[in-house]
């Protein structure tokens, strides 16, 4: 068993594949911790009801798709809502330490769109204690871990998945994996974008290599912007600022000090959806009511400082050492940054199975679970029961499934691939193109989108694929050299930014993530996914596909569409 990507969902998939008497490798680009599970700051959504007792399943069901602007695959949203609850309760159980009712019971706090105070937290650490309970667990349940491996190729039998081709980051050598079943928890693509508050591994590589060896993408156009990101110093724009400061009662104003949420969402105000919330900064600024940085304000100093230190701990050393601003006496200033992919492979709901036999995915580059806008803390609770589901799903492929034989012509292609880059003639710098990138990424497809500027994009990303063929070594040899690593990266960076613009393009309508200055209207009849699959001559189709309901769950769906019209 491999799994690629070591952030929530890849580790607690191992748990579920080692427990079930599998020799389980988990291989990770950066060290082992490091993942962007991590900037899931402020909770971990779950219907426990500790605070507020009405909660259940059902709400938490309804909240995630009304959230999703019910563009979710309705069957992930029922066992996401269903089974975090236990997925929580396991985590405390395997040592995490969560913040207490005075009860004694784990303490739940509110966030943008969930109708109760449903998020389970750890101060504003709670990927960080996430992801060291699971570690622990995982280490001492004997999963084998490979640190600093970048894999560049999944290889393949025939139709199946059987193995990774990839290198070491510090001495530049190959290295192959063999199994029977491979899951793919790389989390996101955010460094596609120029502003992200994703670190240097979120390049799209589960999106791009379940792509290449025939798996299809999902709703790609849907890509999150958090409203709060640092916007300066310049050294740390996009770094999160986590949505736990509005839960616990931050204020959002713009330079004429109006609470200018108030004009957006009355209802919810701050803890409106991220879409909603990142929309309305974006706008404060667009028409000149932006803080001097180009964000906004967000001030939680009427907390109280010993409050704003025991709650949002790490948010008051960020700001006091990175910009100098103490923010239990003053507002810090934010403003949006790419945050999350809800577009992602397309797997089966109970068993993360992609269509190519052999190869599952979890976590971030997984999609359909969030439709077309995430609820804060759904993404913790996500990687944690559908990173078991699938640990199950591929640990029972596996059982059953016949050896398989790697093939030496795949194994060649992808190691002359990796050496290629170190023998152009006159090459392009990848430092430039990632750049270049960014840039269309973030002013033609970003929060707003049109019809123009995304034709101008999917131009200047042909143009961008055209160079990235030519992208090369400048200095250096196989030793860790992370030029070399960015001319292999900005290959996955450019199928998913493909992948983004030409499901935005053809997505008519605004929903969620999604707005269109030239179709702002939300359709209630498009209703349909996007899938995007490669044809026979490697050309990128996107396709409607009809969202599969389920007549159980219409009830409850019908129910928050009435509630949500009054
Ligand atoms: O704002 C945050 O703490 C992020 C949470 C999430 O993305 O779920």
């Amino acid at each position: 068993m491999v799994i690629i990507g070591a952030g929530g969902a890849g580790l607690r998939a191992a748990i579920e594949c080692s427990a079930a008497g599998l020799k389980t490798a988990l291989v990770c680009k950066s060290l082992l911790g490091k993942a962007h599970t991590v900037m899931a700051e402020g909770g971990i959504a779950a219907a426990l009801a500790n605070v507020d007792n009405q909660d259940g399943w059902t709400t938490h069901f309804q909240d995630t798709l009304f959230g999703g602007k019910y563009l979710n695959n309705w069957k992930m949203a029922e066992f996401h809502a269903k089974e975090s609850p236990d997925r929580v309760r396991e985590l405390e159980q395997w040592g995490a330490v969560f913040d207490r009712t005075g009860e004694g019971k784990i303490l739940q706090r509110a966030f943008g769109g969930h109708t109760y105070r449903r998020l389970a937290h750890v101060g504003d650490r709670t990927g960080l204690e996430l992801i060291r309970t699971l570690q622990d667990k995982g280490i001492h349940q004997g999963i084998d871990v490979y640190m600093e491996c970048t894999i560049t190729r999944l290889l393949k039998d025939g139709p199946r998945a059987c193995g990774a081709f990839g290198y070491w980051r510090e001495t530049g050598k190959f290295v192959i994996f063999k199994a029977k079943s491979i899951i793919l928890s790389t989390g996101g693509l955010g460094r596609c974008f120029k502003i992200t508050s994703n670190s240097w591994e979120g390049t799209g590589d589960g999106h791009a290599l379940g792509y290449q060896a025939g798996a299809q993408l999902l709703d790609m156009e849907f890509v999150q912007f958090h409203p709060t990101g640092m916007v300066w110093p310049p050294g740390v724009m996009g770094l999160l600022v986590t949505e736990a400061v509005r839960g616990e009662g931050g204020i959002l104003r713009n330079n004429k000090g109006e609470r200018f949420m108030e004009k957006y969402d009355p209802k919810r105000m701050e803890l409106s959806t991220r879409d909603v919330v990142a929309r309305s900064i974006y706008t404060e600024v667009k028409e000149g009511r932006g803080s001097p940085h180009g964000g906004c304000f967000l001030d939680i100093s009427h907390r109280g400082a010993e409050y704003v230190k025991k709650k949002l701990p790490s948010m008051y050393h960020q700001f006091k050492e990175l910009a100098d601003v103490d923010i239990t006496t003053g507002p810090m200033e934010v403003g949006p940054t790419c945050h999350y992919a809800m577009g992602g492979l397309k797997v089966e709901a109970a068993t993360g199975a992609t269509r190519v036999p052999g190869l599952f995915a979890a976590g971030e580059c997984s999609g359909g679970m969030h439709g077309a806008n995430r609820l804060g803390g759904n993404s913790l609770s996500d990687l944690l029961v559908f990173g078991a589901r699938a640990g199950k799903g591929a640990a029972d492929h596996a059982r059953s499934a016949p050896a398989a034989k790697l093939e030496e012509a795949e194994i060649s292609a992808a190691a002359d691939e990796m050496t290629g880059y170190f023998s152009r003639e006159k090459p392009e710098n990848p430092y430039q193109l990632h750049v270049e990138l960014q840039n269309t990424m973030q002013s033609l497809v970003g929060i707003f989108r049109e019809d123009g500027d995304l034709k101008a994009a999917v131009e200047k990303l042909q143009e961008y694929k055209d160079r990235a063929r030519r992208v090369g070594v400048l200095e250096g040899n196989r030793m860790f050299n992370p030029g070399w690593h960015l001319c292999r990266d900005l290959q996955n960076m450019l199928i998913c930014s493909e992948a983004i613009t030409r499901a935005a393009l053809l997505r008519k309508e605004s929903r969620g993530a999604h707005s269109r200055l030239d179709y702002p209207a939300y359709d209630e009849y498009w209703g349909s996914h996007n899938l995007l699959s490669e044809d026979r001559n490697g050309v990128m189709d996107v396709q409607p596909m009809p969202v599969v309901s389920s007549p159980d769950l219409q009830t409850l769906v019908d129910e928050r569409k009435a509630k949500e019209k009054k």
